[in-house]
């Protein structure tokens, strides 16, 4: 069998990838890992292969910040590379970013089989750069691993032959159901530390481009989040990018009232996350762990390409309103119990994703992706030998 490729360059990406390359390493399967180093800050990036015992990747392409244009191509020259020297079977990669985009290309490009982790998802917003990159990649990958039914459905719905997509839940809650318990104690430590009781917070992220890169809606999110400061601890694990824009827009004023920390390790904001009163948040990630763990949610959002979370409206969105903010975290709030108490099996998955993606992989070896069509047995005349003399 040759070398599976993964490659992965985020935060969200090596959590989520974490739960297949522990498989790959279980069955002892030939795999090279690639991080693009889209992230490179130690809390965006190795603090996770510190705490989640993920292996070192291979190579680190170290590509770093720039536009959409120069880091999608530096991560296709590097990785077109790798996949020269590794003849791999398939790459794979998982979700929505840059790097996930550039994977898919430079598969292509290669021809060499792309499996989309996390495949389907759809918020219909085409200003988001995260839908673009799903949809470029779920239009060129040979293998589509949807986390749910509804994802499996936008891609049916959208052409993609069944035979190739396969539900197999989404691998966060892999991830959450593996570390939940032993970031208890993490979790209760850091609330000492910073002096916080638990099931008496907000915990905030916010970091998504159509929030950050807008002057308005960044100022709507932060005067809310000063406005609930008024009634309830804030905690907030600020992403750089956001960081910089609040700096750069003048608006550390709003922060004032909020306990702003640096980004967090995984156990760090897990353990944060399950004794939270209510979470506010932009991310994807992060609205699928809270509405894992049944903490009350309110999506800093106007649509999410998860709409399975708003089952129960355990996840509400909120816009981008100040007031709309504020009156649904305090109805979330005091939703504490209600959502605490419901009982339902996860739309999400149950944990098991990363075993069934690997099993898959394997399955699907002896498999040919990339040929040319048999165009005679095509339905369409124009294709077939025609005798045009009755049309003389
Ligand atoms: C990227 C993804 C987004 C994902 C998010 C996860 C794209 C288009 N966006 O957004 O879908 O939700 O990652 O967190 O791929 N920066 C640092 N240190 C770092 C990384 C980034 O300071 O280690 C700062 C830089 O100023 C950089 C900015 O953050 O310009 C944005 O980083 P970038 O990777 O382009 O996008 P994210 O906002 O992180
Ligand atoms: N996360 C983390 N530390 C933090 C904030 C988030 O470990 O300070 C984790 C979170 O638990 C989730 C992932 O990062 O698993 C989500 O990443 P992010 O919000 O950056 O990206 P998205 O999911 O929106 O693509």
């Amino acid at each position: 069998m040759r070398p599976i490729v993964v490659v992965a360059g985020t935060r969200p990406e090596i959590i989520k990838l974490a739960p297949i390359i522990e498989h790959l390493e279980r069955l002892k399967i030939e795999y090279f890992f690639v991080w693009s180093g889209q992230h490179y800050d130690y809390e965006m990036s190795r603090v996770f292969f510190e705490e989640l015992g993920v292996p070192k990747p291979h190579i680190d392409l170290d590509v770093r910040s720039g536009s959409h244009a120069e880091q999608t191509a530096k991560i296709m020259l590097g990785l077109e590379k790798v996949l020269k020297d590794v003849n791999p079977s398939f790459v794979v990669a998982e979700g929505d970013t840059n790097t996930v985009v550039a994977a898919a290309l430079t598969s292509a490009k290669m021809q060499t089989p792309f499996a989309h982790v996390e495949a389907g998802l759809r918020s219909y917003s085409n200003i988001m750069p995260e839908e673009i990159n799903r949809k470029i990649a779920d239009a060129i990958a040979n293998i589509h691993f949807a986390p749910t039914k509804l994802a499996a459905l936008n891609l049916v719905f959208e052409g993609v032959p069944r035979k190739h997509i396969y539900v197999v839940g989404n691998t966060i809650v892999d991830a959450v159901h593996k570390w939940r318990d032993k970031t208890e104690n993490t979790g209760l430590e850091l609330l000492k530390e910073l002096g916080l009781a638990k099931y008496n917070y907000a915990l905030v992220t916010v970091h998504r481009a159509e929030n950050t890169d807008d002057p308005d809606r960044l100022s709507s999110i932060l005067i809310a989040l000063n406005e609930l400061g008024k009634k309830v601890d804030v905690v907030y694990p600020i992403h750089p990018r956001t960081l910089k824009r609040v700096r750069e827009l003048g608006l550390e004023k709003y922060l004032d009232r909020i306990r702003v920390l640096k980004p967090l390790g995984y156990l760090e904001f897990l353990g944060l996350l399950m004794y939270a009163r209510v979470v506010l948040t932009d991310s994807g990630g992060v609205q699928e762990e809270s509405f894992t763990l049944k903490v009350p949610t309110v999506t800093l959002r106007y649509n999410t390409e998860r709409p399975e979370t708003t089952l129960f409206d355990i996840n509400m969105l909120a816009g981008t309103d100040p007031n709309r903010i504020v009156e649904l975290a305090s109805i979330q709030m005091q939703r504490f119990d209600e959502i605490k108490s419901l009982k339902f099996d996860n739309p999400l998955g149950d944990g098991k994703a990363g075993k069934r993606i690997v099993k898959a992989l394997i399955e699907l070896q002896a498999e040919k992706f990339f040929m040319d069509p048999d165009l005679s047995k095509t339905p369409f005349a124009i294709y077939r030998p025609v005798s045009y003399t009755h049309l003389r």
